[in-house]
């Protein structure tokens, strides 16, 4: 057998290091149809023969076994014998009943309602357009807002991914001065539920579109705090509760464009009260890109892709809080889980 030469093993790896990063597409489409499948509900906790699987999911056996295979190779599952599959870890988060779950995150990203829009990536590169409206004929917002069962995945994608910084947020951040937080686009209310539960001394509300806020009402009541916390809907960019002592915003800016994300802050600074603090939760971007965040970046272009926003670096919220007249008191990065924390206030206050 002939040696394989040193420099053509390091072309193949090269090879397959492109290849595999262009599988991602495919890894995305055989990851939301396994939780659009709820297979992982299937699965729970011990290995399950794929034939079981495909009776209880009504799917083609063959064709099942070899998806699950595929997903196998990529880490979310194990086939400890040939045709049995258990969860790892990783895919234990597709299960609806982990305190962790991401399906409803992972049926969102990779529902055809984005999928589509994402097949525009190469429309919003060639003319910074939103690939979204171009290819749905509506924005983001307005779009989802009409179609109930995508509006209330969002929302409930939107609250999965809040999580792990809800927690972080209210078991770091001192709320010892505060009386009243205003969650600004606040969703269905997850990361107030969890400040309140941990700080019994404080009334919230919720604000968020009309669609955005749905389910609010609910989530507040299961997480016990319905009483100190209301559910309000409004536009931001127009009125927002003006009796607040601390405004938090988090995982919106990257929805919008610089112009309107100064309108918004614009918005904020005229109601809120001087004395009041602005707590801005979500990604910063490194000044320059390297492989140590790909995820913060993917998000930058998923932004020009659907709402026509972008991530922004840490100098160009100063840069935009310090034009429509916020100070930064601090800025602390990754104190949210991957999110990070601005902390500003009214110019004047400082
Ligand atoms: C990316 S989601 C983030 C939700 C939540 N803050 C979180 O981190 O889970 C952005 C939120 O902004 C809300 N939103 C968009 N436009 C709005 C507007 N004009 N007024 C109020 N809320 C709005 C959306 O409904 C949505 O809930």
């Amino acid at each position: 057998m002939t040696e394989i030469a040193n420099d053509s093993a390091e072309k193949m790896d090269l090879r397959a290091a492109l290849i595999e990063k262009i599988g991602g597409y495919m890894t995305a489409h055989a990851i939301g149809v396994v939780a659009e499948l709820g297979i992982a509900d299937l699965i729970k906790d011990e290995p399950r023969a794929g034939h079981e699987l495909a009776a209880e999911s009504g799917t083609h056996e063959p064709s099942l076994r070899r998806l699950l295979r595929t997903l196998t190779a990529v880490g979310l599952f194990t086939e400890p014998e040939p045709g049995h599959f258990a969860l790892t870890d990783v895919g234990s988060q597709l299960r609806s009943d982990s305190p962790d779950s991401l399906r409803a995150f992972s049926r969102m990203f990779c529902h055809p309602i984005l999928l589509r829009a994402w097949q525009g990536l190469g429309h919003s590169v060639t003319t910074g357009e939103r690939a979204f409206d171009h290819v749905h004929g509506k924005n983001f917002y307005s779009y989802v807002a009409d179609q109930g069962d995508a509006n209330r995945l969002f929302n409930e994608a939107m609250s999965e991914e809040s999580r792990i910084a809800a927690g972080q947020l209210a078991a770091g951040y001192d709320f010892s001065h505060a009386k009243k937080v205003i969650d600004l686009g606040g969703g269905d209310g997850t990361l107030l539920a969890a400040v309140l539960s941990t700080q019994p001394h404080l009334r919230g509300v919720v604000f968020d579109s009309a669609s955005g806020v749905a389910e609010a009402p609910d989530a507040l009541k299961r997480a016990g705090v319905a009483d100190r916390c209301e559910a309000l809907a409004g536009d931001f960019f127009q009125d927002i509760p003006e009796d607040g002592d601390l405004y938090i915003i988090k995982s919106v800016f990257q929805d919008w464009s610089d112009e309107d994300s100064r309108a918004l802050l614009r918005s904020c600074r005229s109601q809120m009260p001087d004395s009041a603090t602005l707590l801005i939760v979500g990604s910063v971007l490194p000044e320059t890109a390297s492989t140590d965040q790909p995820i913060m970046f993917f998000t930058d272009l998923n932004m020009l892709v659907n709402t026509g926003g972008r991530e922004r670096t840490e100098s160009e919220f100063r840069v935009m809080l310090q034009e429509t007249g916020f100070d930064v008191r601090s800025v602390r990065l990754g104190a949210a889980g991957p999110l990070s924390i601005i902390e500003a206030v009214p110019a004047a206050a400082l």
